[in-house]
């Protein structure tokens, strides 16, 4: 066996030990090229391109394989992981009564007539499974909590009473009942891979960034009249399905609509919402509107007459309460019209410099979610 001379030896062994030390250094840098692009990155609708799934069940979280957990869209469970049997039986249901509420407690509903026509699918889409359309992801796992709204802790039944009592400007259905136990089955079926406080991709609707000025109802009718009307009608009642139960195109405002204390009438839940999710049949992928136009169309629709709803005992802790909410009192000296319609900036602007001055870190912030639709 032939014999290296002692140096040559010396140099293969330096050349190893450099070898491996330059592979170690290229692993490292690869780490730390991995975690900051793709682990920290922001929570954007624009961060990535989920396949969207026009059907709750047709959805597949195969697509998020290569995406770190935290920062994927989040997707429904397919509909094959419904148990069987009775739990099964209670899931679909209540997916039944979200997507087409009206028939069971609209006002020619079979079970009880409580509510206005609307279904909770019109604004919770896919049954509240679409990315940035007031899906269901983490409701289940975060409640109970304390309602900025309510000023109380707030049960699952309680969160959908406000969606009952506003969203559908009507009333609650027995909270012990049947059709409200398998909701709350659904609830917790379509939430079940997410725990409480996890961030989730494409959950509530999508925050638009302010305007520097007021956003404009008469800019609106113009968005309105070329993107909306055809489906939602000149005086916003929308139009009725063939069986004349439940809406095909749902409406926007009047007696059928939801009031004045639901999530939507204010601007911000509204602009977000319909910039990804309308004309219908778009995403967040490939949004018709500006953002501009999104604001303008919700300050037209929400200018527009609809039921009202007192709301004088919303958010005892009026730090608590969100800059567009559309009804004073206020902890600031913004008028009414500023807060429904903006301009928002100096609203958050005198926020964050009031809770500065009062040496509070988390105080009022530009726009709270989450305890406020319904
Ligand atoms: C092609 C028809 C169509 C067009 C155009 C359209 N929508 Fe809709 N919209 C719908 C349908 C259908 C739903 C209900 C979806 C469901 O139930 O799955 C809906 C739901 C809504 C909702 C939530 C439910 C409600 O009635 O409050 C809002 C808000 C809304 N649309 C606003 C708009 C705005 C603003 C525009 C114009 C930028 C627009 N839509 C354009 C068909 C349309
Ligand atoms: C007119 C539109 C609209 C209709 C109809 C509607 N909702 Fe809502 N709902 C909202 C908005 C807006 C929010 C607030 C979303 C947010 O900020 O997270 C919300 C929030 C919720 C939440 C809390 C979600 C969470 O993650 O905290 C639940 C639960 C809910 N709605 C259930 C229902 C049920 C059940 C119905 C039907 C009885 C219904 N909604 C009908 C607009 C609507």
């Amino acid at each position: 066996m032939q014999q290296y001379p002692q140096h040559k030896q010396r140099v293969i062994i330096y050349t190893a030990k450099s070898m491996v030390l330059l592979s170690l250094l290229f692993v490292c840098v690869g780490l730390i090229y991995i975690s900051t692009h793709f682990m920290s990155r922001p929570l954007t609708h624009k961060g990535f391109s989920p396949p969207i799934s026009t059907l709750p069940n047709s959805n597949s979280s195969a697509g998020f394989a290569a995406l770190p957990e935290k920062t994927a869209a989040w997707t429904a469970p397919q509909e094959s992981s419904i148990p069987p049997g009775a739990l099964g039986d209670s899931i679909r249901y209540g997916r039944e009564l979200i997507a087409n509420t009206a028939k069971y407690f609209g006002p020619q509903g079979k079970i009880a007539r409580i509510s206005n026509g609307m279904n909770c699918q019109n604004c919770h889409l896919n049954a509240g499974t679409k990315p940035f359309a007031n899906n269901y992801a983490i409701f289940f796992a975060n409640y109970p909590k304390k309602g900025a709204r309510s000023g109380k802790t707030d049960q699952v039944t309680d969160r959908i009473s406000d969606c009952f009592q506003r969203s559908l400007n009507g009333k609650m259905p027995d909270k012990t009942g049947k059709e409200v136990r398998s909701m709350v089955a659904y609830f917790k079926w379509v939430g079940q891979r997410v725990q409480k406080g996890e961030k989730v991709g494409g959950t509530a609707t999508a925050k638009l960034a302010h305007l520097d000025r007021p956003a404009d109802p008469a800019k609106g009718l113009l968005v309105y009249k070329e993107h909306c009307q055809s489906c939602h009608g000149a005086d916003g009642a929308g139009q009725k399905a063939k069986d004349q139960l439940t809406y095909l195109y749902p409406p926007l405002w009047g007696t059928n609509s939801y009031n004045d204390g639901a999530g939507m009438y204010r601007l911000s839940n509204f602009a977000g919402f319909v910039k990804n999710n309308m004309p219908y049949g778009i995403d967040h992928n490939n949004p018709v509107l500006e953002d501009e136009e999104a604001w303008d169309v919700a300050a037209y629709v929400n200018s527009r007459p609809r039921p009202h709803r007192a709301q004088e005992k919303d958010y005892p802790d009026l730090a608590k309460k969100p800059i567009d909410a559309p009804y004073g009192p206020y902890p600031d000296h913004f008028s009414e019209l500023q807060h429904k319609y903006g301009p928002f900036k100096p609203i958050v602007e005198f926020g964050k410099s009031t809770t500065a001055s009062m040496g509070i870190t988390r105080g009022r912030q530009g726009d709270h979610r989450g305890q406020t639709g319904g």
